[in-house]
């Protein structure tokens, strides 16, 4: 492939289905907020700019401070705009974001629909001015627990509709099982509600197994540990389930070495949907284009598979056919 193509494979219009609305805040938005706010989260950055953090539990925690100083609707709003800009100058035309009722107003259901308010004005302008489309998935924290995750679950259910799309759950994989929060997701499941979790990123094939079974998702935030057992990586395709997979995520974190030694291409090469996010982006110091370009150089990926993977992304995205035959 010469430049000129992989400059053009790099700038395809693109879906993404995995990001979390606070990890995509740039660096320099958080400080600045820390700065109005007069809050010192000197500890949580480089010399660089960068975020600095160790570990994926140390990054968790260098996320919440970060998070800390987004205190009310307006500071929400900034924060769309500002990360659905990043977004759009990466092609990106439409976006799912998972959003956390517990960072919205502490999963109180009169805040977070002023959050809600807030956000999709902002994303309204984005759509208008950049051709980019949001859509949110709410999330509970699963380090939070169970019983917070509740009414961040009642939250999703009450506002389900047009904009919130999901439920989904992040945090930390290593604690407790997924099927402590089946009342959650069975919660959202009844008010219409597309499901997806987190899985398979820190725990193995197993625990891929019990997102499904147990939850009854239907699509995987990461699941990429589901290649260490094949009748695991089968169970997914027999039930059509897609991988929001996040290659520079699982790289940068160290689930993996490095892209060579990545899952991806031989999950898709034996039948498994999988797609490509980029998770938290300044976090990992990456892009939608710079994930397509990696792709490309590493696996030899060209214009056929990334139409599969496009294709893989429309077809399982949370939002209705309306939108989906916009965006395909
Ligand atoms: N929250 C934000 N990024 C996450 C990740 N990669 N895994 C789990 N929870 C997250
Ligand atoms: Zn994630």
């Amino acid at each position: 492939m010469n430049e000129e193509q992989l400059d053009a494979l790099i700038k395809r219009p693109k879906i993404e289905l995995h990001t979390h609305i606070e990890g995509m805040a740039p660096p320099a938005f958080i400080r600045g907020l820390a700065q109005e706010k007069n809050v010192d989260l000197s500890k949580i950055f480089r010399e660089d700019g960068s975020y600095d953090y160790r570990d994926f539990v140390h990054f968790l925690s260098v996320y919440e401070a970060a998070t800390s100083v987004l205190t009310g609707p307006e500071e929400f709003a900034r924060l769309t705009s500002a990360v659905l800009e990043q977004a759009a100058a990466n092609d990106v035309v439409y976006i799912e974001s998972f959003i956390s009722p517990d960072f919205c107003g502490g999963s109180d259901l009169t805040a977070w629909k002023e959050y809600l308010h807030a956000i999709q004005d902002a994303a309204a302008v984005a759509e208008r001015d950049l051709g980019i489309t949001l859509r949110g998935i709410a999330t509970p924290i699963r380090h939070f627990g169970p019983e917070k995750a509740k009414p961040a679950a009642l939250c999703a259910a009450e506002t389900a509709g047009e904009f919130i799309t999901g439920l989904g759950m992040g945090g930390d994989e290593n604690q407790g099982q997924q099927r402590d929060f089946a009342y959650s997701f069975d919660m959202a499941r009844e008010a219409g509600l597309h499901l997806t979790t987190h899985a398979g990123e820190w725990r193995g094939p197993q625990e891929v197994r019990e997102a499904v079974e147990d939850l009854g998702v239907s699509r995987i935030g990461h699941g990429v540990r589901a290649s260490e057992d094949l009748a695991v990586v089968d169970m997914l395709i027999e039930r059509d389930i897609t991988l929001e997979v996040c290659p520079g995520s699982n790289v940068f974190l160290g689930v993996y070495d490095s892209l060579d030694k990545h899952p991806i291409e031989k999950l898709r090469d034996r039948g498994v949907k999988v797609t490509v996010s980029t998770d938290d982006p300044p976090f990992f110091h990456t892009t939608m284009r710079k994930e397509y370009a990696d792709l490309a150089r590493v696996f030899g990926w060209d214009g056929e598979i990334f139409d599969q993977i496009d294709k893989n992304a429309v077809d399982a995205a949370f939002c209705d056919a309306d939108t989906k035959a916009r965006i395909r």
